[in-house]
């Protein structure tokens, strides 16, 4: 019986472990007073949301589904803003049409959003001019001047950070049924910059040929595709800070299960995945799909170790492995990973982030990513899964529905030397919407090539 080898699990029971990665607040009793109260407010999810969600990716982990998961590094409190989110959700929905038409399956639309407010740190301090004060772990936790007032933990950022996720995922899930969403009417999502942009008309060509299609189904079976084509949209974050996420943990008796009700889909960061650890003994007891990020390090029995603790019963579409190895690790760690879930017999929904493994500075001292080396870990992704009898079922991505500068290459050749025109990220550095849009269209382009290398 699975059940005697393990403890009990309850939403607090991480507390008796290690956890890293969390703020030490000065005033226990008011951080007590703030975890009561979240605990008794509305849940921004609900349970049946996340059951959809998670056969959504099941048909993914069966290849009959692409997930698509992007959003920022970090949302802040002061972006939390209608034309900021909006321009967000009109890039991922680009994308997604973009990836719906390349690869002929269903995109399951995820944000890194409504809920993305706290960071890891590589250090619990930072110290400038001989003053150490405590890291910045983002706007959830406390504020990035650098004052001990301003880097003290505040509570209260705890139920602003739930305030504002729930006004965010109010305003996407208005815009959602509202019809902005509805695949018949891509013109909603112009984000006008394509007009300049050498990706216009093969964009174009892509809406064009998807209203075709729209047009030609619902001419021969003399209905509306309405259901087929309002697509839906999903929220995600990584579930850092526990007494956050604890405090969302709702049992729900229908169900008979615990659902974290922040989001739909939670993950575990890299740093924090240890197979002992808080984030991982809170993880397995909630009925959300989870995903767990996964580095060059991990070796194979604490990968298998997560698959057996995170989904004992290998039910279909729990369990996502975002593999985030950068261009230099993938070819080797890739297939001793794909090798090591196998042994294990179980399945797993496997994802590529390009992102993390491929973080550089710049010549200017910036933090950036080189749109070649994200392109080709993604290429990679699809080829060695292809070649070891597995299949990449998403991507992860840093983005921004907006026109910064924060990776080079791409269409425009960005180079080092914008990186200072417009430069926004305080943490990782994001695709524009350009880059973004690029990436989707490179991706799809290449799946058909795939595809007809295979056929062939
Ligand atoms: C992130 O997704 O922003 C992040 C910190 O990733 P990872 O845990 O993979 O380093
Ligand atoms: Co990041």
């Amino acid at each position: 019986m699975r059940a005697t080898e393990t403890t009990a699990w309850h939403p607090a029971s991480w507390q008796t472990k290690s956890a890293l990665q969390q703020p030490v607040y000065a005033d226990p009793t008011a951080l007590e007073q703030v975890v009561a109260e979240l605990s008794r407010l509305p849940p921004i999810v609900v349970s049946w949301e996340i059951e959809a969600l998670r056969e959504r990716l099941a048909a993914a982990q069966r290849g009959q589904a692409f997930l698509l998961q992007g959003g920022d590094c970090a949302e802040t409190f002061a972006e939390c803003e209608s034309d900021l989110i909006a321009k967000k959700l009109k890039i991922l929905l680009q994308m997604s049409l973009v990836l719906l038409h390349g690869l002929k399956k269903p995109v399951i639309r995820v944000g890194r959003m409504a809920g993305q407010y706290a960071k890891p740190r590589s250090a619990d301090t930072e110290t400038r001019d001989g003053i150490t004060l405590p890291s910045f772990r983002g706007d959830l936790v406390n504020r990035p001047a650098f004052t001990p007032q301003a880097r003290a933990a505040d509570p209260q950022l705890l139920l602003r950070g739930y305030e504002r996720a729930a006004l965010t995922l109010n305003f996407v899930r208005a815009l959602v049924d509202g019809g902005f969403t509805d695949l018949h009417h891509p013109e909603y999502w112009d984000l006008g910059f394509i007009k300049h942009a050498p990706l216009k008309s093969a964009y174009e060509r892509i809406v064009q040929s998807i209203g075709d299609a729209l047009d030609f189904f619902e001419g021969i079976s003399g209905r509306a595709v309405h259901e087929a084509t309002q697509v839906d949209f999903y929220a995600s974050h990584e579930g850092l800070h526990l007494l956050y996420e604890q405090a969302q943990t709702r049992f729900i008796p229908r169900q008979n299960r615990w659902y974290n009700l922040s989001t739909h889909m939670p993950w575990v960061g890299m740093r924090t995945a240890k197979l002992d650890g808080a984030h991982v003994e809170y993880f397995r007891g909630i009925a959300n799909p989870i995903a767990v990020k996964i580095g060059p390090a991990m070796d194979d029995a604490w990968l298998q170790g997560l698959i057996g603790a995170l989904n004992p019963q290998d039910q279909p579409g729990r369990l996502t492995l975002i593999h985030r190895f950068g261009v230099k690790d993938i070819e080797t760690a890739l297939p001793r990973m794909i090798d090591a879930v196998r042994r294990t017999g179980q399945s797993v929904l496997w994802v590529c982030d390009p992102m993390h493994g491929n973080t550089e500075t710049s010549t200017g001292g910036l933090k950036t990513r080189r749109f070649e080396n994200i392109l080709k870990e993604v290429d990679l992704s699809f080829r060695i899964h292809a070649a070891h009898g597995s299949h990449l079922g998403g991507v992860h991505i840093e983005l921004t529905g907006d026109d910064v500068t924060e990776c080079t290459g791409g269409a425009r050749g960005l180079t080092d030397a914008d990186l200072q025109r417009a430069y926004r990220s305080t943490v990782d550095p994001r695709l524009n919407h350009e880059q973004a849009l690029e990436l989707a269209m490179l991706i799809a382009e290449r799946s058909q090539s795939r595809v007809h290398v295979g056929q062939g």
